[in-house]
């Protein structure tokens, strides 16, 4: 068995939360396509038409007609993220500073999930919101007048520095925002495509809310998260040789192109293609039987994050010690990753080590079989499933969470399985 062929990918999840949000306060009619169609994505679109946004959908696109803020109607019942950490974050800045009230809501995870680092941000732009036991969902957001203000972010998130973007729209002022570490910029970039008066130099942005943003069509490039899977099993299954099409190549985003030249994997990107918002290519990875151990840390993380889960089951088959490091956002993410993935992969015989703020992992690994639990973690089902192509015996415990990013994934595996 090894992977062999061509495969286009579902649009970034990240992105297409942003086209929708963004296009629902822009005024105008816009195309979404390739979109990507999942548990995620469908919460923000949900929440959007209980807000009154014109919202029709296809299995390739979506129509959206955005009449700016003051389109927005006060909902009859509460917003629900469901398990969407990016819905729940960027709807507090979208939110804010709206002339009525609302109230978010998450799944059971998601309810558990740390909020504060979002509010007290927005708080200091004069938002009025208030969470339960000051820092998890129900968030209730109250109207209030926003104002441009200084803002210095004291971790590396996209989500908190796009709902402080969002809740900045809303002054006619110029909000700064200085981040720690780059993270991905798809809310800027999107920003700028619709109009709005954004800036970005380094770590700096600075964004005022005195333009109308006007709505327009966006192509979604292929999610290179997802794509991330694949890329592992082209490199861990002999023979292998897959071209992964379109995929978005935003430099925000390629955190895994570094690691693939530390490990001295075969891969090329070819066809770059840059549109008015995203750049994207394509990726073609081969097998090889002599790759290199790899050190992740510090700015490269937010490059790279959701990709942590199956970057180290790559380490597990490679020879030598692999380091990953300074990823103690992991701990917070749909489960404790960090947790999942030393416990899962040991008890797939792997040798692995949690240290404070990371892992140590030491390959190149025989699997064991066993009973494995997802925590119903889609990137960590996924993960497991390409496990499971070189130790069949493996058995995976809460395996259906994977149409939270990904709904198509086994079927896509499948095609590429020859
Ligand atoms: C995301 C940002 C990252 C990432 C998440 C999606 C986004 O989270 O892990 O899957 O779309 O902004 P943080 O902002 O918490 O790092």
């Amino acid at each position: 068995m090894k992977l062999v062929g061509e495969i286009k990918l579902p649009g970034d999840k990240s992105i297409t939360h942003r086209a929708l949000m963004i296009n629902s306060i822009s005024k105008g009619k816009a195309k979404i396509s390739n979109y990507l169609n999942s548990e995620d994505t469908n919460a923000t679109i949900n929440i959007l038409q209980t807000l009154g946004v014109s919202i029709n959908k296809n299995k390739d696109e979506i129509w959206i007609t955005g009449k700016g803020f003051s389109g927005l109607r006060k909902p009859s019942t509460m917003l629900d993220c469901k398990n969407s950490g990016t819905s729940a974050r960027l709807f507090m800045g979208l939110l804010s500073g709206l002339d009525f009230e609302t109230i978010l809501v998450g799944d059971q995870s998601l309810s558990k999930r740390p909020m504060f680092r979002v509010c007290k941000h927005l708080l200091s732009l004069n938002s009025n919101i208030s969470l339960s036991k000051e820092n998890f969902l129900p968030a209730y957001i109250f109207p209030s007048k926003i104002k441009a203000s200084e803002v210095f972010l004291d971790i590396s998130s996209a989500q908190v520095k796009s709902a402080v973007m969002l809740t900045a729209l809303k002054s006619n002022k110029v909000t700064v925002i200085h981040e720690l570490k780059k993270s991905r910029n798809h809310t800027e970039i999107l920003l700028k495509y619709l109009g709005c008066d954004i800036e970005t130099k380094g770590l700096t942005i600075k964004i005022s809310g005195k333009k109308e943003l006007v709505a327009r069509d966006i192509k979604i490039p292929g999610d290179l998260s997802s794509a991330a899977f694949f890329i592992v099993a082209a490199l861990i299954i002999p023979k292998s040789k897959i071209i992964i099409k379109d995929c978005s190549l935003n430099p925000t985003r390629t955190g895994i192109l570094t690691v693939l030249k530390q490990i001295c994997a075969k891969y090329k990107i070819l066809n770059i293609k840059s549109s008015e918002y995203e750049v994207y290519g394509d990726i073609l990875i081969e097998y090889t039987n002599n790759l290199q151990p790899f050190i992740i840390n510090n700015s490269l993380i937010p490059l790279l994050i959701d990709e942590i889960p199956i970057l180290a089951l790559l380490a597990t088959q490679i020879s030598g010690v692999s380091y990953i490091k300074d990823v103690n956002e992991l701990r917070i993410k749909e489960t404790d990753r960090l947790k999942a993935i030393k416990v899962t992969l040991s008890s797939l015989g792997c040798d692995i080590i949690d240290v404070e703020d990371g892992l140590v992992i030491k390959g190149k690994t025989k699997l064991k079989p066993n009973i494995v639990d997802s925590y119903n973690d889609h990137r960590i089902s996924m993960m497991l499933k390409i496990a499971q192509l070189i130790c069949e015996e493996i058995e995976i415990k809460n395996d259906k969470c994977d149409s939270v990013s990904y709904p198509g994934f086994e079927k896509d595996l499948n095609k590429l399985l020859k």
